[in-house]
């Protein structure tokens, strides 16, 4: 019997990707997958490659920005590929985007039922179709919105709807996997409660799977049913979110969890000094030893790789893999 370990939507091998002539790849020679029904989220700071993951994923990548190694398997087959017709075809449908800071490119001259449609149109016949309407209705419900904001035009629209159309639009076609880039990111604490419950009643309403990016690791805890961490174009964990909560294995991943605040916190939070290197600067090491309160002389010199650390976890660190 097929388990949804063994059967994920989309599996990613080995993802490399490079802007020009930068010494260093901005996504590093990842790997992960997403599984049928979950939303596993991708995490880290500014910069460390989330949205060109995202971006290579769905072939969206401009230049000076290519894909220079890997796989993208979308239920087994290789999106990267294939025709630049048959992918067409295939996206939206399968698999789409709420890309970052989408509810800022919504077209300030069309009302939110024509922006709808014209998702709909462009990725199905809609000739052969009945009245878009009632399907418009049912869309804004699931994302929570009342019918009549579809006569409105999205300067009318507060942040939050207008990003409650966007992931609308996003789901239009039923798509197995979608992509949400930073979903809540531009909104309010209250607002992206909201928003985010929207996601997950969603998720439970159709049964797709996600991949969520953010940098908010209580986000993730709301949301996510796995997290990948991400630093410097490198995935450095990977796990159940409960599981990472509860015991981090890689120093990142812990000072990304101490520096979320919480209600009624008196400890500092654990920001710590600098950020990841560039992508000129060419590290020998693990690209976090620069800044990781645990970096052994091993650290400057070799690049830990990732390995299973638990029954369904993974980490790149060598201090954490010590015995
Ligand atoms: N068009 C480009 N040309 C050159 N470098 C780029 C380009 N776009 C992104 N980069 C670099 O690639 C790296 C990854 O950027 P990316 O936007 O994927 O990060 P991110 O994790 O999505 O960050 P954020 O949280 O700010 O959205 C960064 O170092 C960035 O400066
Ligand atoms: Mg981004």
């Amino acid at each position: 019997m097929n388990t949804p370990l063994d059967n994920p939507v989309l599996r990613v091998e080995d993802l490399e990707v490079r802007y020009g002539n930068l010494a260093v790849p901005a996504v590093n020679r990842v790997n992960f997958e997403v599984r049928r029904g979950e939303i596993l989220g991708l995490v880290g700071e500014s910069g460390c490659g989330k949205s060109t993951a995202a971006m290579s994923i769905l072939r969206l990548l401009h230049p000076p920005g290519r894909v220079t190694h890997g796989r993208v398997l979308l239920d087994g087959i290789d999106l990267l590929a294939m025709g630049t017709r048959e992918h067409r075809a295939l996206c939206w449908k399968t698999i789409s985007l709420v890309p970052q800071g989408a509810m800022n490119a919504l077209n300030p001259v069309l009302r939110v039922e024509n922006q709808i449609a014209d998702a709909i149109a462009a990725h199905e016949d809609t000739r052969s179709k009945g009245p878009l309407t009632p399907r418009i209705n049912e869309l804004l419900a699931l994302v929570g919105l009342p019918s009549r904001v579809r006569r409105l035009y999205p300067h009318e629209l507060s942040g939050g709807m207008r990003q409650r159309v966007c992931i609308a639009m996003a789901v239009a076609l039923r798509p197995p996997l979608v992509i949400a880039d930073e979903p809540t990111s531009a909104l309010d604490v209250v607002v992206q409660r909201v928003v985010a419950q929207s996601l997950l009643d969603i998720k439970n309403r159709l049964g797709n799977s996600m991949l969520l990016i953010g940098h908010d690791m209580g986000l993730m805890a709301q949301l996510a049913d796995r997290v990948a961490i991400m630093y410097a174009g490198r995935l450095v964990e990977i796990a159940p979110v409960a599981d990472v909560f509860r015991a981090p294995r890689h120093p990142y991943t812990r000072q990304l969890i101490e520096s979320t605040p919480t209600i009624g916190q008196r400890r500092p939070l654990a920001v710590n000094e600098g950020g990841p290197p560039g992508l000129g600067t060419r590290t020998a090491g693990c690209p976090f030893a620069p800044r990781c309160p645990h970096a052994m002389p091993r650290c400057a010199n070799e690049p830990p790789a990732m390995a299973q650390c638990g029954e369904d976890w993974q980490a790149a660190c060598h201090w954490s893999a010590q015995p």
